[in-house]
């Protein structure tokens, strides 16, 4: 099929177009490379630099190439800066998606896997979460992502356009050749194998006085790999309808059990100091995703948090400067 990745200079993006050029699939990879890296983009695919607000330049490609679908990633995905920066959040996240849409149904192509967030439930009144379960974001970065959902609805409405929305929770490690590097970096577990190599003195944790088994967040994480074929398993089904899908693993770990995992994996020591909260962070993050193993046969195969970590933390090695553009 001949699709395009927006966002795929990204890290997950990154890896669903490697996965995609596996299976055989023709992508096109459109990225204003505002957060993502140009090195991150499969050689395999064609790259268009730009931004999906861009509604012409979107039109272009999607007429250019016959694109047959979107993987639609691009965005801001840092939920700090979204409650410092909530406009950027509008503009970037919300406002581009509907411009993306627009070029989509101007050149008839009806087909679109758009990365939603576990942050559009906010804070969860119960442990693991089903998709029926209440949305009700607490950060701005949520709110965009759900005012992409319901525009989804009202596009499969009026247009019969097809969507599958998967809402991802925590999703780490690598693949051989792409892996996570943010600047800044925020997420946990490269924050973590930062400070396991010596580039960072420390690891802080954000509070421990939350009302879990040690006090620190608990979250689901899942292989970027996995996700990956998510995505494929969406793409093939996006024939069928539209659906929302949670991507998670059905249990959680707190911020000490991953640090702890990570002085197993590395082997190195990883120093820790405990913070205060970080603002918009709810306590426990986990889903069921039982929906897509029964709806799209979805299996993760690289589960573990050791492999996880595993795969993270040798990417890392053998890219001790990430992507170097
Ligand atoms: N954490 C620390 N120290 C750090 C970094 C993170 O203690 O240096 C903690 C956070 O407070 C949180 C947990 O580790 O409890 C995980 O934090 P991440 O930043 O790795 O991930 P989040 O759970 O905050 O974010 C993820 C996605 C977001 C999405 C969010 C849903 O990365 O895109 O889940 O709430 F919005």
């Amino acid at each position: 099929m001949r699709i395009l990745v927006t966002g795929g200079a990204g890290y997950i993006g990154s890896v669903l177009t490697e996965e995609l050029v596996a299976y055989g699939h023709n992508v096109v990879v459109c990225d204003d490379l505002s957060t993502g890296h140009r090195s991150a983009v499969s050689p395999a695919v064609v790259f268009v630099e730009g931004n999906i607000g861009d509604r012409d330049l979107v039109v272009g490609v999607l007429r250019e190439h016959s694109i047959e679908a979107v993987m639609h990633l691009a965005a801001f995905s840092r939920v700090e800066e979204s409650v410092k920066a909530p406009e950027k959040y509008v503009e970037n996240n919300y406002r581009s998606s509907v411009a993306l849409f627009e070029a989509m149904i101007e050149t008839g192509v009806a087909k679109v896997v758009f990365s939603s967030t576990a942050a559009v439930y906010g804070e969860p009144e119960k442990a693991v979460l089903t998709e029926d379960d209440e949305t009700r974001p607490i950060n701005p970065y949520g709110e965009s992502k759900l005012a992409v959902e319901k525009a989804l609805h009202e596009y499969n409405r009026k247009f019969d356009f097809r969507f599958v929305a998967l809402r991802y929770f925590n999703v780490a490690g690598a693949s051989k050749n792409y892996g996570e590097w943010h600047r800044p970096e925020t997420h946990l577990i490269p924050r973590i194998l930062h400070a396991a190599n010596g580039k960072e003195d420390i690891i802080e944790i954000y509070g421990n006085d939350y009302p879990t088994r040690d006090g620190t967040c608990i979250r689901d994480y899942i292989h970027v790999q996995d996700l990956a074929a998510a995505h494929i398993l969406a793409l093939n089904a996006l024939g069928a309808g539209s659906a929302i899908y949670n991507l998670g693993s059905g249990s959680g770990y707190s911020v000490n059990e991953v640090v702890e995992t990570a002085r197993r994996v590395t082997g190195c020591e990883i120093p820790v100091q405990f913070a205060g909260r970080r603002v918009g962070d709810p306590a426990i993050l986990t889903a069921s995703s039982e929906k897509i193993v029964r709806d799209l046969g979805w299996r993760p195969h690289k589960g573990s948090l050791d492999a996880i970590i595993e795969s993270a933390w040798r990417w890392l090695r053998d890219h001790p400067n990430g992507y170097v553009d």
